[in-house]
């Protein structure tokens, strides 16, 4: 089966009301321990790779990797660009490969992020990829605030009253909100604005995403999904599960540190075996 692109995936899951764990990778164990948890749980899934990461993991390599997921579990997969940060990248990931893009033109002003989103989504559409945007600014746990309006996570929550002239212009297939979610590992659970989501679920018709995933309290992800959230993004609870039980394995068993890997592997796995079950992407494969 060839990679699928987000468009169909994150359409049925907003219709059906569930969606889909949007995982970061950047190298073999981390996307064998997310498919082999996708196979388990029949579920779509998309792998998703960072600007940095990919310069990291080599995108030949990547791609190579995510092929021979594709191979081995015969699920619909797509592999999408997290937090594009050019058009230039954006067009390179299209290229490459790659079945879906995000270009996250957060920080510029509204109508220059309308304009930078508007040239990827032209680009991105004629070859039949969809393109994934982000109006308001996630920020991340720790960050200093240094956005006009952002609180101390850097946070800008998304105006409803922008999004329906955002999507319209800029042609995007999916909006990120910002909601009150963070990246990285928060300090204390966070309080999502459902009545925020629920005005831009309300004035939009396309499937709304959530950056931030790891450690949002599963009440919260289930009322997010409720409310037309379709895409959840996970980065930090993935690289967490490897690393701790990598560490365990190699510090307290004195485990070969190759044998120690599939430690890592399986500890991602069960993670995203979860997050299929709270997302309820189980079964839709
Ligand atoms: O784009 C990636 C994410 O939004 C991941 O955030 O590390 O808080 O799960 P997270
Ligand atoms: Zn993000």
């Amino acid at each position: 089966m060839p990679l699928v692109t987000s468009k169909d995936m994150l359409a049925k899951a907003y219709a059906g009301g569930y969606a889909i764990g949007a995982f970061n990778v950047n190298n073999m164990e981390i996307i064998q321990g997310i498919t082999e948890a996708a196979k388990e749980e029949n579920s779509p899934v998309i792998l998703q790779v960072s600007g940095g990461a990919r310069k990291y993991a080599n995108p030949t390599y990547l791609v190579k990797l995510v092929e021979a997921a594709l191979i081995e579990t015969e699920l619909p997969i797509c592999l999408h660009l997290d937090h594009g940060d050019s058009f230039e990248l954006c067009k390179s990931c299209i290229d490459g490969g790659f079945s879906s893009v995000m270009i996250d033109g957060s920080k510029l002003p509204f109508a220059e992020n309308i304009a930078l989103t508007r040239k990827v989504a032209d680009y991105a559409h004629e070859r039949g990829i969809p393109v994934e945007a982000e109006l308001g600014a996630v920020g991340k746990v720790a960050d200093d605030a240094t956005l006009e309006g952002a609180d101390h996570t850097g946070n800008v929550f998304t105006n409803p009253d922008q999004a329906a002239e955002f999507i319209d212009k800029s042609k995007c297939d999916f909006l990120a909100v910002s909601i009150g979610n963070t990246h990285g590992l928060y300090r204390s659970a966070p309080s999502l604005d459902f009545a925020l989501l629920a005005k831009i679920r309300d004035l939009t018709s396309i499937p709304l995403v959530l950056h931030g995933g790891s450690g949002t309290p599963v009440d919260q992800l289930k009322k997010a999904v409720s409310l037309g959230i379709a895409k959840v993004n996970v980065a930090s609870e993935i690289g967490r599960a490897f690393t701790d039980a990598y560490i365990k394995e190699v510090k307290e068993k004195n485990t070969w540190w190759a044998v120690a890997k599939k430690e890592g592997k399986d500890a991602i796995r069960k993670v995203v075996g979860n997050w299929v079950d709270v997302l309820g992407s189980g079964g839709k494969a």
